[in-house]
């Protein structure tokens, strides 16, 4: 189940490539900010398989979510194992991994990390923030209610939430 979230999200992140690369006629366009975002995640889930997918299969990158810096060494070990690409494709990579395959401790986590890895608006990292210093946060659900609306997001990032 919670491997199926992160392939979700990968294979909504490709399918957004695909739309790029021949754009279908959207029923309902999403806002300009959405839409924005969307754009780049989808162009980044593409660096991700031209560069990740040449050796292995790409589910080896979905399988395995981990700290930043943890993406940070196994990226640079795959360079050493011959991963080529352009910067802008590492940039890229990077940022999609840290937005979607990066494991975060709720309870510790700095306010850049909450709003980076969780996308989550800035009202919703301080309720986060001021919750916590009285009172640990417990599981997933006391999360979602401590972030109310603001939360939609996190259903599919539930695996690499941490307490
Ligand atoms: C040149 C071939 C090659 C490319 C390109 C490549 N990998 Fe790998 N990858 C490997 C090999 C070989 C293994 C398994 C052996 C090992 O772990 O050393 C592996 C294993 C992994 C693992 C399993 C955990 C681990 O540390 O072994 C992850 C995660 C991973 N790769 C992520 C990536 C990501 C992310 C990219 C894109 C930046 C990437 N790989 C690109 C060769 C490659």
């Amino acid at each position: 189940m919670a491997a199926l979230a992160g392939a979700a999200v990968l294979a909504a992140a490709l399918a957004a490539a695909a739309a790029l690369a021949a754009p279908p006629v959207p029923a309902a366009p999403p806002p300009p900010a959405d839409r924005a975002q969307d754009a780049e995640l989808a162009r980044e889930g593409a660096s991700v398989k031209a560069v990740c997918g040449q050796c292995h299969p790409l589910q080896i990158v979905m399988d395995t979510p981990m700290s930043y810096e943890a993406w940070r060494e196994t990226v640079q070990k795959m360079v050493d194992q011959g991963a080529r690409g352009s910067d802008a494709q590492f940039d890229d990579i990077m940022d999609f991994l840290y937005r979607t395959m990066t494991t975060i401790n709720v309870n510790t986590a700095d306010a850049d990390a909450l709003a980076g890895v969780l996308d989550l608006p800035e009202a919703a990292v301080q309720a986060i923030i001021v919750r916590r210093k009285n009172q640990k946060i417990a599981d997933f659900a006391d999360l979602k209610g401590v972030v109310g609306a603001d939360g939609r997001g996190l259903d599919a990032r539930a695996r690499l939430i941490f307490y």
